[in-house]
């Protein structure tokens, strides 16, 4: 079989990782969650304590860092930060991270390198835009934000957050807004991508 690549791209919290671990599990092939790689970084810059405006510390940063994904799981310089990346804090601060130049260049390229010899389906932003513009099959998952902030909240709130839905759905359209807007590699549908609005839909029918 030749090596396919599927794109998801959408907004916060339109189903795309879900969706993508299925197919992933239906296909045998790998999943990667390329939102999950910028948050990793966001809580390392922020463990550090970086100056977001210090381009050579954040490059220097990037250089000793290490990504990995194992079996759905993610790995930042050898350690599980599953839990670490998803909360409250990495959630306010990721779209600013992600907007940074050269944390985009060195996360892409990792990207790129992941997809040269295996199937994936890889989520994200700009997957089917710019990482993998000539993606097999690409999607763009969406949603209502209402509907979107309900989801993300009962997630947050099974994990013992203690989180009220406001100033979830509050995040959420500040964060498609950043990641809408900014220069590089902003979100939005690829010409050939397949749109599906998921609101009120069940990931089966998804
Ligand atoms: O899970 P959720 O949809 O809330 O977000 P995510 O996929 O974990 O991505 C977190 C953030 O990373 C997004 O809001 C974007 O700012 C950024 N991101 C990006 O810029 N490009 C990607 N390919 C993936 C994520």
């Amino acid at each position: 079989m030749k090596n396919i690549i599927i794109a998801i791209d959408g907004p916060a919290g339109a189903g795309k990782s879900t969706i993508a671990k299925i197919i992933a599990g239906k296909l045998g092939i790998e999943y990667i969650d390329s939102g999950a790689m910028y948050r990793a970084i966001t809580l390392k810059l922020y463990q550090l304590r970086c100056d977001l405006n210090d381009e050579v510390s954040i490059n220097q940063i990037l250089e000793d860092t290490r990504i990995d994904f194992i079996k759905n799981s993610i790995f930042l310089d050898g350690k599980n930060v599953d839990e670490e990346i998803r909360t409250p804090m990495i959630n306010e601060n990721v779209s600013l991270v992600a907007s940074l130049k050269i944390v985009r260049q060195k996360l892409v390229a990792i990207q790129q390198n992941i997809g040269k010899n295996k199937s994936i389906i890889m989520d994200g932003r700009d997957i089917g835009t710019y990482v993998f513009p000539h993606a097999h099959y690409k999607f763009f998952l969406t949603a209502s934000v209402e509907e979107r902030a309900y989801r993300r909240w009962k997630e947050m709130h099974e994990k013992g957050f203690q989180v009220n839905i406001k100033d979830i759905k509050e995040d959420i359209m500040k964060r498609d807004d950043m990641d809408t807007h900014r220069e590089i590699n902003p979100l939005y549908k690829a010409s050939d991508a397949i749109e599906i609005d998921t609101t009120g839909k069940t990931m089966e029918v998804v």
